[in-house]
């Protein structure tokens, strides 16, 4: 039995000299001192011993126990140390090596001008609200002062989702739904997503976005509609900004107005970029017709007021000197990295 555990003990210092993970290690243990190992099924036969022998067998085996025990644990922690060491060899980094550049993001030129108007009329007072782009001919068209029958309608084609329902021309809509929720003195403005089936060219895209304003209190007049607009303008393009008003028909608006700006290159004489005009077409806008204010029962006798809607390309196309409107959509980064 002496010879028997002598020889386990050189078979397993052998064994630990070669081993080099992890997992030899645990099986090894499990060879030699688990439940079923070498040395317990040695232990086992001790039984056939004299009284005499037991006790030293017993001493034997356990000193053996113990020193494959102490020896694999030594190797265990060589093992890891070496791991570790290994783990951070590979993961060595190089701090003095230039640190990749991290491009910082900026709102898109369209949500640059849409924070500044926003801005603007927060600081008049106004509320922001938000409408459905998805909206049924009711407030599209119908409650607008624009039967089915009109002609008007034909300037604003859109995609039907069915007779009833299409993707919004305009956010005017958002002028009667605010009506009907409100109470005057409304005064807010409504940017968002508007959708008409034109063809793609350097001014006109089938989604584009719009900016609805309406005010509406006891003795609002033009003159206040004028005022606005020209603090606006002024507040965008600089103290120099200029405006025209021209007359116009709008079916929800009387009267009804084009606004144009004073042409920046040119000064009002004609150039190129307002194609000879000396004034660029903004907005339309208007005082709120008596039948729209009392489809949303609205007193026109008490009340009145005005409504104007912009549109936020042709204002950011100027601000910055864009001309073509696709580049608003293309996302191409050389673009953008401009604004
Ligand atoms: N909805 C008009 C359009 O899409 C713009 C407009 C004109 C809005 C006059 C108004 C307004 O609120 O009073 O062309």
């Amino acid at each position: 039995m002496k010879e028997q555990l002598e020889r386990i003990l050189e078979a397993a210092t052998k064994q630990l000299k070669a081993a080099s993970d992890p997992e030899k290690l645990e099986e090894m243990r499990v060879q030699y001192l688990g439940k079923k190992g070498e040395i317990t099924s040695i232990l086992k036969q001790m039984g056939g011993l004299s009284p005499e022998e037991r006790p030293k067998m017993g001493q034997l085996a356990n000193s053996i126990r113990e020193q494959i025990e102490t020896e694999l644990k030594a190797k265990s922690d060589q093992i890891k140390k070496e791991l570790a060491a290994k783990k951070l060899e590979a993961e060595r980094i190089d701090v003095t090596l230039p640190g990749k550049e991290i491009t910082i993001g900026r709102p898109h030129p369209l949500n640059a001008v849409l924070d500044e108007v926003e801005e603007i009329f927060l600081g008049m007072g106004f509320d922001i609200v938000d409408g459905p782009e998805v909206e049924t001919d009711h407030y599209c068209f119908e409650a607008l002062n624009m039967p089915r029958s009109h002609p008007a309608r034909d300037t604003q084609d859109t995609f039907y989702i069915n007779e009833n329902v299409v993707l919004r021309t305009q956010t005017s809509s958002v002028q009667i739904r605010t009506m009907e929720e409100r109470n005057p003195p409304i005064r807010i403005i409504s940017p968002g997503r508007v959708y008409r089936s034109d063809a793609v060219d350097a001014t006109h895209s089938p989604l584009f976005h719009q900016i609805e304003g309406l005010v509406i209190d006891k003795g609002i007049t033009f003159g206040d509609l004028c005022g606005t607009l020209d603090m606006l303008m002024k507040k965008l393009y600089g103290k120099d900004a200029q405006i025209r008003l021209r007359p116009h028909h709008f079916p929800y608006t009387e009267p009804s107005a084009e606004v144009d700006l004073m042409c920046f290159n040119c000064g009002g004489k004609g150039c190129s970029m307002c194609k000879n005009e000396g004034y660029v077409e903004l907005l339309g806008a208007g005082m709120v017709h008596p039948k729209v204010l009392e489809g949303c029962g609205i007193d026109p006798e008490v009340y009145s007021g005005f409504a104007f809607g912009i549109g936020l390309e042709r204002i950011t196309m100027g601000r910055f000197g864009i001309n073509d409107m696709r580049l608003l959509y293309e996302n191409d980064m050389r673009f953008l990295g401009q604004f």
